[in-house]
């Protein structure tokens, strides 16, 4: 489990969340991301389109890892998993979650904004969490705190961060990724500008 949440964190510094307004969006919206040099996918289940996003996107892309975003029941984690997720990211947690992911098909990345709640997930064998909403629970300065009691774990942070501060974040000895939704501009994806995404996951590599 934990080897899978790593290769996942180290396939990609950065983790489009990305939610589909339009199902016909998905493939040609994961491949212009994967083209830009991106592998790692959080397919958000903010949409009514989620799962199905997440089965076709997974069919059509063997090569990148296609995950679940947006989780937030065990209800809804095994329909991902029905649906081909290769890892599954929460918003916070739950106890439930956090114990069905333990021995969950596809492992969890629990999302974790205190202390108190990363305990929860570390209590229970978690070493990689999503840290959410980044910027509003703290930032860089928090995750620098962090390091010092819980040295052994890594962190994905989202939420407020952006093409140019995504290195702040990737600096930090305790940040392996950085997630957003900067990675999928609404106004591209609404005119279908796939070279634009292309350019945008492209270029945030490049600015790293
Ligand atoms: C998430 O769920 O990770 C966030 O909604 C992404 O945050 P952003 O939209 O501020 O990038």
């Amino acid at each position: 489990h934990r080897e899978r949440v790593r290769a996942v964190l180290s396939a990609s510094p950065l983790v489009p969340v990305i939610a589909i307004n339009a199902l016909e969006d998905a493939v040609p919206l994961c491949q212009a991301l994967v083209d830009g040099g991106i592998n790692v996918l959080e397919i958000t289940l903010r949409t009514e389109h989620g799962l199905k996003a997440i089965e076709e996107v997974r069919r059509a892309i063997p090569d990148a890892w296609v995950g679940a975003g947006t989780v937030t029941s065990v209800a809804q984690y095994r329909q991902v998993e029905a649906a081909g997720a290769q890892f599954v990211i929460t918003p916070g947690v739950t106890e439930s979650i956090l114990e069905f992911g333990v021995t969950s098909e596809a492992p969890l990345l629990p999302g974790v904004s205190t202390v108190s709640e990363l305990m929860m997930g570390y209590a229970l064998g978690y070493r990689e969490f999503k840290f959410f909403p980044a910027e509003v629970a703290g930032g860089v300065p928090a995750l620098k705190a962090f390091s010092g009691p819980f040295g052994d774990v890594t962190f994905c942070p989202t939420g407020g961060i952006r093409r140019d501060t995504a290195k702040n974040y990737l600096a930090l000895g305790n940040v392996q990724a950085v997630g957003g939704s900067w990675l999928t501009p609404a106004d591209a994806v609404a005119c279908k500008d796939w070279p634009r995404i292309t350019e945008i996951a492209r270029g945030s590599l490049a600015d790293l």
